[in-house]
Formats: structure tokens, C-alpha cells, sequence
């Protein structure tokens, strides 16, 4: 990994990249992130990720140290910085991280007077082919998606230790993605994810009412289904529905639109991967050039 980190400004090479133990994001998980992809070498759908930002940061009450300007000067010199092996072939990762902050001990936000701002940035390596080819395994796991009256899905906390034990029970079972249920028992998300499934040439996808992220990708679907034709229904998912699914699969910022061959060792479908999927995966990356281009 040959990643370069904006560190409040200040661009360093990963190894030298250090904050402070007493940064509340370190200790108390206090922080909030986005996952940005480029396309073309460009940031794709930028203004939404900052606008995420923004409405998790307001959840926990973490003011915001630049504008949208601002940002994306940020982000733009950051990625002007990455080395990379084949310049103008090149797609990018980031990862942006605001926290609370530095100071000492405890819960009080005023504690902290200046937020945190890291930008985590290096060549998009993955997902591998094989996942958009032959589709992925699940696992449905016993861990519960977060109570939206607790620690609330719609933000997109550095705290992801739900996440990260859903995705260890996952790795356990030999899959590549955690799909929880939420407090209710119906189907939420993934731990790094959101779920749809295809009932006869219909799209379905839980409803955020179910306690879930919203998903830039899975609103960006909503705008590429027409292009193929499709068009989606946000509807309560159960269990039984998964395994009589026609097809089922995960969108998310590096996933765009992977087929689901297989969930807990049952297969979904055909056990391949569906023609709407396909067809969707092919319509989102037509969209998402495009939408590069227009910038
Ligand atoms: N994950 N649900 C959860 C819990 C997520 O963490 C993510 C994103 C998604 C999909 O959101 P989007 O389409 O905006 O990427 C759904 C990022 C990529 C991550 O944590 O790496």
C-alpha cells in the first residue's frame, strides 16, 4: 500500500502519518467518515459525499473546519499527490476522516477545540474481477444492525464495531460480505453495503426506515434503473425473501453493483450472476463516466 495522508492540511507519505492518542477519534470513536472513488481520476459524486458528511457530522454535533470549496480543493490537491506507476490510468481511493479532536479525557465536546481532518489516499486496487463476474458469497449473521435509537445507521461513524464483528462472523463463514438483519428481525444492509433484490425484473431494497446507511451508490441507482429499464420499490425484506429472490445484490462506493451467487451456503438464483445485475452494473458505469465527464 503506497497511501498518502492529508493530515489537517499537511500532505505526508503513509509511514509518517501520526495523530495524537488523546484525539477523541482514537479513544472514543468520536468521528465521521466518507469512502470517495474517482472515475476518470476524478472525485465521482463529491457533492454528495461532502453533504453526507456534513448531515453525520451534525448528528454528533462536530462542527465542520472547511466549506464544500474548500474541500474539494483539499481533496484535489490530495489526490494530485498520490504516486502512482501509469498517470491518466489511474483510479483513486479516499478516505476522509473527520474527528473530534484532541484533548483530555471525557464525553464534553468543548473538551476538543479543534476538529480532526486525515484524507487517506491511494490507487483503487480492488474489488478483484471475479467478484462483478461470478458474483460474491454472503453470510447472514447473528449480529444486529445497530438500533437506529442507539448509535443511528444514517450516520457514518468511525465507530464500526458492528460493523467490524458482523464482518468477522462473515470472514468466519468464508464470505466477503456481513448482511444483518435490523432490531425488528427484517433485512438492514451490509456491514460496508446496501442490499437489493430483483423479484421478476422488479427492484427491491429495504426502506432507511429499516435502520440503515444511505447509501450514495444505492440513491445513484435509483437514478440509473430507468436507464435499464428498471425501476425500484423500497420495501420490508425478510429472510425467506432472500432465498426466493431471483437475484440479490450489494451496491456500495468500490462494490458499484456486485451479484450475490450465494447466501449462507444457498444459492441465490441460478448461483450466477443475474442479467440484472448485469445490466444495472453496466448502466451505473455508463452513469457514473458520464456524470465525471459533465463536471
Ligand atoms: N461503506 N452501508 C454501510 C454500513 C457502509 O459502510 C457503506 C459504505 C454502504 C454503501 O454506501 P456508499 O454507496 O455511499 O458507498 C452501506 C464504505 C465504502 C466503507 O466503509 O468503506
Amino acid at each position: 500500500m503506497a497511501a498518502i495522508v492529508n493530515v489537517n492540511g499537511r500532505i505526508v507519505p503513509e509511514k509518517e502519518a501520526t495523530i495524537s492518542v488523546f484525539d477523541h477519534g482514537f479513544l472514543y470513536g468520536e468521528g465521521v467518515y466518507e469512502v470517495l472513488r474517482t472515475y476518470r481520476g476524478k472525485p465521482f459524486l463529491l457533492d454528495r459525499h461532502l453533504g453526507r458528511l456534513e448531515r453525520s457530522a451534525g448528528a454528533i454535533a462536530l462542527p465542520l473546519p472547511l466549506d464544500r470549496l474548500a474541500f474539494g480543493a483539499r481533496i484535489a490537491e490530495t489526490i494530485a499527490a498520490i504516486p502512482v506507476e501509469r498517470p491518466g490510468e489511474s483510479e483513486y481511493y479516499l478516505r476522509v476522516i473527520l474527528t473530534r479532536g484532541v484533548g483530555d479525557m471525557g464525553y464534553d465536546p468543548a473538551l476538543c477545540p479543534e476538529p480532526t481532518l486525515l484524507i487517506i489516499a491511494k490507487e483503487l486496487t480492488g474489488p478483484p474481477e471475479w467478484y462483478f463476474e461470478r458474483g460474491v458469497p454472503l453470510a447472514l449473521v447473528s449480529i444486529v444492525r445497530n438500533h437506529p435509537g442507539a448509535v443511528n445507521p444514517l450516520i457514518k461513524s468511525n465507530n464500526l464495531l458492528n460493523n467490524a464483528l458482523a464482518m468477522q462472523e462473515a470472514l468466519r463463514k468464508g464470505a466477503v460480505e456481513a448482511l444483518m438483519r435490523n432490531y425488528r428481525g427484517e433485512i438492514a444492509e451490509c456491514s460496508q453495503s446496501n442490499v437489493f433484490l430483483v423479484n421478476d425484473g422488479r427492484l427491491v431494497t429495504p426502506p432507511l426506515g429499516a435502520g440503515l446507511l444511505a447509501g450514495i451508490t444505492r440513491e445513484f441507482l435509483f437514478e440509473v434503473a430507468p436507464d435499464a429499464g428498471l425501476s425500484i420499490e423500497e420495501r420490508t425484506i425478510r429472510e425467506p425473501d432472500l432465498y426466493a429472490a431471483d437475484e440479490v445484490f450489494i451496491t456500495g462506493t468500490t462494490f458499484e453493483v456486485t451479484p450475490v451467487v450465494e447466501i449462507d451456503g444457498r444459492r441465490i438464483g441460478g448461483g450466477t450472476p443475474g442479467p440484472t445485475a448485469r445490466r444495472l452494473l453496466e448502466a451505473y458505469r455508463v452513469r457514473a463516466l458520464a456524470t465525471v465527464e459533465r463536471r
